[in-house]
């Protein structure tokens, strides 16, 4: 979509990137970096700069103890962690229980690692699942489940009890949890971020994924990370190593700064990030759209029934070609195609000038039968 966005000059409002500015320290530190020669490889698995600032936010905000020698692996992104994590974790024949809509790289991650993976449904308006659809999911097989909060593409946070129903599934059967918490500072509505690794009996079954991407809107830099007990550390550290050696060194060391900005930092991102969303549903329900209102991450998925469409697919192409805003049709978070049809996801990690922009293109929208087009 971000290329069609390109081919057409629509607003684009499909891939999650923001549009606005890194942080001034975190830029400059990674200037200082490279003029202080900060240039060659790092450890494989981190700069210990960064890898003690990791362990130092994550008892800060979640209250663990982790050791950044044993239990930490740097990758290029969290991307990369995910699929180092993986490759690290998964056996040909191993199953992998995956909440559906998905982040679009867990199901090629599962192909790629050998894992079959197997959906359970979060099901809208509030993205709840049947505790016991995901009881019947896990089996002898179950590897792993991959979880995602603040969700993307829902919006969702997982809570409390919805956390113990996913620990107490992952103990009886033995299986690893590994949760991406790319979003985590991204919440509304007076939703609480739980990493899943805090909860009695997960600490060690938990691989907790993040990086600063998100957070610090530097999606570019590619640099995530990997926590883990050390066993499993230590496979990962492994397969990184080969997969891509190490992360860039100088946004290394500027994420060690980024990691020790102050509380206010994240009151402010949330902040920022609450008007960003309630600015874009006024936008989407002003041009006919429901939406389902986000409690995290920074998309908004919606319904487009009302337009009439035959699929997900002809009106996202219709958006941006005639109307010029690109989104992300639904059926590209499921695995058939077809549970994603009346589904289009935005993202709202813009400046004001961007909404301005998709306001009034939006405005064009008229809302009836369209069957014929697309
Ligand atoms: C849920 C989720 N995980 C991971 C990523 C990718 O993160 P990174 O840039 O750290 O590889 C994204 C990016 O959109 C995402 O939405």
């Amino acid at each position: 979509m971000t290329r069609l966005a390109l081919q057409y000059g629509a607003v684009n409002l499909s891939q999650g990137f923001p549009d606005f500015s890194a942080p001034e320290e975190i830029k400059r530190a990674a200037q200082e970096a490279i003029a202080r020669d900060v240039n060659q490889y790092a450890i494989t698995w981190g700069a210990k700069s960064l890898r003690n600032a990791i362990a130092e936010k994550f008892h800060t905000w979640q209250g663990l103890s982790i050791d950044p020698e044993r239990e930490i692996t740097v990758c290029c992104g969290s991307t990369e962690a995910a699929m180092s994590t993986m490759l690290a974790l998964i056996n040909p024949g191993d199953e992998v229980v995956i909440f559906e809509p998905f982040y679009e790289n867990y199901g090629p991650d599962a192909i790629l690692s050998g894992a079959t993976p197997r959906f359970v449904k979060l099901r809208p308006p509030d993205w709840i699942f049947d505790p016991d659809e995901l009881a019947a999911a896990f089996g002898p097989a179950t590897k792993a489940i991959i979880l995602n909060t603040p969700n993307n593409p829902t919006g969702k946070v997982f809570d409390r009890a919805e956390l113990e129903t996913i620990r107490d599934l992952c103990l009886r059967h033995n299986a690893f949890a590994i949760t991406d918490e790319i979003y985590e500072h991204m919440l509304y509505d007076g939703a609480r971020h739980i990493s899943l690794a805090t909860l009695d009996g997960m600490r060690d079954r938990t691989i907790t994924i993040n990086a600063l991407s998100k957070t610090y809107s530097v999606t570019g830099w590619r640099v995530g990370w990997a926590i883990a007990a050390p066993e499993i550390t230590a496979a990962i550290r492994k397969v990184h190593d080969f997969l891509t050696v190490g992360a860039a060194a100088p946004l290394q060391e500027a994420g060690a700064i980024a990691l020790h900005l102050p509380a206010g930092y994240y009151e402010t991102l949330a902040r920022e990030y609450l008007a960003r969303r309630d600015r874009m549903l006024g936008i989407l329900a002003a041009a006919g759209f429901r939406c389902f209102r986000p409690r995290g991450a920074y998309y908004i998925m919606t319904d487009i029934s009302s337009f009439g469409f035959p699929d997900d697919v002809a009106f996202a192409k219709y958006l941006v070609k005639e109307i010029g805003v690109a989104a992300v049709p639904g059926s590209s978070f499921y695995e058939d195609p077809a549970d994603g049809r009346t589904h289009l996801r935005f993202t709202f990690c813009k400046q004001e000038k961007t909404f301005q922009a998709a306001a009034e293109r939006l405005s064009k929208l008229k809302i009836g039968p369209h069957s014929t087009r697309g």
